[in-house]
């Protein structure tokens, strides 16, 4: 298999800024792949990098073998690429301003109206083909985004935040149509919400202060990163002893107070070794203290934690 997005080790300074910090993946032929991370990760910048919008200072980006820096039009060919913010032309109609990307895409004259026809069915933006860009909402501005991105029949999409800004109900619309997309194509989208990497990808790339930390799909994430195991307790006395004396247990890693203490008592979650049963050292030593037990469960570690794991900087613990 063919990798159509490739990076080597791409980097970008802004002035002094350092915004992506040596990146290096690659995206096979069909993929559809999340470039997950939290706001000024660096996902935008690496996304201009791939698709030629901003020089790298450092490293390289090839789309479907084309060098970005010095096969420019070659690469350019193959991406289909939804920035963050679209430049919309507000004084052309969406016809107009689908009919100049085909133009400048190189879409042969006697098939662009055919092919804007298609695209704008697919992309469900046919009622706003005599609307000037200017005075689309924010849901078809995407829309327009997307059939602009697609009007040149390219066979890797880069997408930038596609469902930013919209409706829980285009949200879905949009979901559905970048699963269909990914059937025929090779698909990068990026975005900061969880959930989204997992419902629309195969494959998630993490990002976080410009640097990639993890790429895996999302189970092997979830279970790559479930190196301890955490159980909820909560007891009835506040003993301000209790967290060190549990943490004083053999298997024992740590004691944080839990979050959610609703009710009476206080919960704490104690994170122990992997495949180590503390549940019955735990209740028994919560008995002897005479803490009153009112509550232990094992808590699962969810792909959210992982991602919040991986992404915030520890905070000199
Ligand atoms: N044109 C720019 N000039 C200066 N700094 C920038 C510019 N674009 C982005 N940055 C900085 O680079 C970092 C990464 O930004 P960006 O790539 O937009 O992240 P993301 O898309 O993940 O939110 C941020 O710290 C941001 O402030
Ligand atoms: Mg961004």
């Amino acid at each position: 298999m063919s990798a159509m997005i490739q990076a080597e080790g791409l980097t970008k300074y802004y002035g002094r800024v350092l915004a992506v910090d040596d990146v290096s993946f690659s995206v096979d032929e069909g993929e559809v792949v999340a470039f997950l991370g939290p706001n000024a990760a660096g996902k935008t910048t690496t996304m201009r990098m791939l698709t030629g919008f901003t020089p790298a200072t450092m490293g390289s980006a090839a789309i479907a073998g084309h060098e970005v820096a010095t096969e420019s039009l070659a690469a350019r060919q193959h991406i289909g690429y939804m920035p963050e913010v679209m430049a919309l032309y507000p004084e052309l109609t969406v016809q107009q301003y689908l009919a100049h990307f085909a133009k400048l895409r190189g879409v042969e004259s006697h098939d662009r109206d055919e092919r804007i026809e298609e695209i704008s069915a697919l992309c469900g933006v046919e009622e706003v083909a005599d609307t000037h860009c200017g005075k689309l909402s924010k849901g078809y501005r995407q829309r327009v985004g997307l059939a602009q991105a697609l009007v040149h029949d390219p066979d890797v999409l880069i997408l930038d935040e596609p469902t930013i800004g919209l409706d829980p109900v285009q949200i879905r619309e949009t979901r559905r149509l970048i699963k269909d997309l990914g059937k025929e194509h090779t698909v990068m989208l990026s975005t900061h919400i969880l959930p989204e990497a997992q419902m629309t990808c195969e494959r998630v790339i993490i990002i976080a202060n410009g640097q990639i930390v993890a790429v895996d799909t999302p189970a092997n994430l979830a279970a790559q990163i479930r190196k301890t195991e955490t159980m909820y307790l909560k007891v009835r006395e506040e003993s301000s002893r209790a967290p060190r004396t549990i943490r004083d247990m053999a298997d024992v890693i740590d004691v944080q107070p839990a979050d959610e203490t609703r009710g009476d008592g206080k919960a704490y979650l104690v994170s122990s070794e992997m495949g180590v049963d503390i549940r019955e050292q735990l209740s028994t030593l919560a008995i002897q203290r005479g803490w009153g037990l009112l509550e232990m469960r094992p808590v699962a570690m969810t792909l959210e934690d992982v991602y919040l794991d991986l992404t915030t900087e520890e905070e000199g613990v």
